[in-house]
């Protein structure tokens, strides 16, 4: 029976940055303080105009290589996770094959996932890997979400960042972090609430009249990302309770037996609201969101990259993972790191 684990993490984030002061200057109705009460976010980092997801995929899977724990040449299949690809076609996964010299005679493929994507782009590497298909998979999540994003609306450009992760899983019997008990879900329903209208085929004649950037006041600019905060809110307090007890029954764990829960990052605003919903304690709800804001499926991974480097990740430990977003889409699975 092969196994796929986890045996390295790492990520990037570009150098451009929009802080707190920068929110309030531009919008003075929100404080600095205020930005940063809401939301627990200093800063976002900003992907540059020349700077788009294939840089930022490419510079997390060069970290991650840099580090020295895993070997690119042995990656057989490339996920890149994204939702802001470099063009429509062809997919950003063979251009960053190409940027980082992978084998020929290795897969690559984009998945279109938002937040929930790092648990999809997992369940797909365990799969390659666990049917015998591959050995190795090099699981990229990126985006330059702030491409999207109307310069004149707050409550979306105090949230999100842009950033790249990368994930090595593998099926060697080394030390890594076991993943099991995947759960997923989804909810077209809710597409509405959470959504880039323009720059795709469909000329939106079923959109909803708040996602017109006129109807919110703002001057249309080029994709203009619309998020409905509380419709999102309101579903992930609905799901996430029951994605977490979902990961439980399948793992055959108990709640005290899990040791760090690693949600996906949105703000700090919804994450104390689902940390005390779930009854988790501080100690056990890891946060990582100051520095780098939401940056949509890469929230995970730069957690559990941020958790082990800081030593409150340790091995042995039971990790219980959850993403949700937009789609709508959720799901979760454990680690045994
Ligand atoms: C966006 C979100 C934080 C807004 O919170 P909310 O309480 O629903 O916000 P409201 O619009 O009712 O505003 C409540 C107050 O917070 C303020 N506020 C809202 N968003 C804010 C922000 N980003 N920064 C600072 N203040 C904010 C409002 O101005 C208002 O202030 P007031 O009481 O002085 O008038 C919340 O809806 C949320 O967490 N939604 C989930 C969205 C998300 O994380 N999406 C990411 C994809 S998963």
């Amino acid at each position: 029976m092969i196994s796929a684990f986890i045996a390295d993490v790492a990520y990037y984030l570009p150098s451009g940055s929009v802080t707190n002061d920068d929110l309030s200057r531009a919008f003075p109705e929100w404080s600095v303080d205020k930005i940063s009460a809401k939301t627990g976010i200093e800063v976002r980092h900003i992907a540059g105009p020349d700077e788009f997801t294939s840089d930022l995929a490419t510079g997390a899977a060069r970290a991650l290589a840099s580090a020295g724990r895993v070997d690119l040449n042995e990656v057989d299949y490339l996920i890149v996770c994204t939702q802001s690809p470099d063009y429509f076609l062809p997919t950003t996964a063979c251009m960053v094959h190409e940027n980082l010299g992978l084998r020929s005679d290795a897969g690559a493929i984009d998945i279109n996932l938002g937040c929930s994507g790092y648990v999809y782009g997992m369940g797909l590497a365990k799969g390659l890997i666990e049917s015998g298909q591959v050995r190795n998979v090099l699981l990229i999540t990126a985006d330059t979400y702030s491409k999207f994003l109307n310069p004149e609306d707050k409550s979306v450009r105090t949230i999100f960042g842009d950033a790249a992760s990368a994930t090595f899983v593998s099926s060697r019997e080394s030390s890594g972090a076991d993943i099991s008990a995947l759960v997923y879900g989804s909810d077209g329903s809710g597409a509405k609430h959470l959504m880039v209208p323009r720059g795709g085929l469909r000329p939106g004649a079923d959109l909803t009249h708040d996602a017109e950037p006129e109807a919110r006041g703002l001057q249309p600019s080029s994709y203009d990302l619309y998020m409905n905060g509380p419709e999102i809110f309101n579903f992930t307090l609905r799901v996430v309770p029951e994605t977490f007890a979902a990961v439980l029954a399948k793992a055959e764990i108990s709640e005290d037996e899990v040791d760090l829960v690693v949600v996906h990052q949105a703000n700090a605003f919804m994450l104390e609201h689902l940390r005390k919903k779930l009854a988790v304690p501080t100690e056990k709800f890891f946060v990582h969101i100051a520095n780098c804001g939401n940056t949509v499926s890469s929230t995970i991974p730069i957690a559990l990259a941020e958790a082990a480097e800081s030593g409150v990740l340790r091995r042995g430990m039971n990790v219980l993972v959850m993403g949700f977003g937009v789609g709508l889409s959720w799901g979760g699975f454990m680690l045994r790191w």
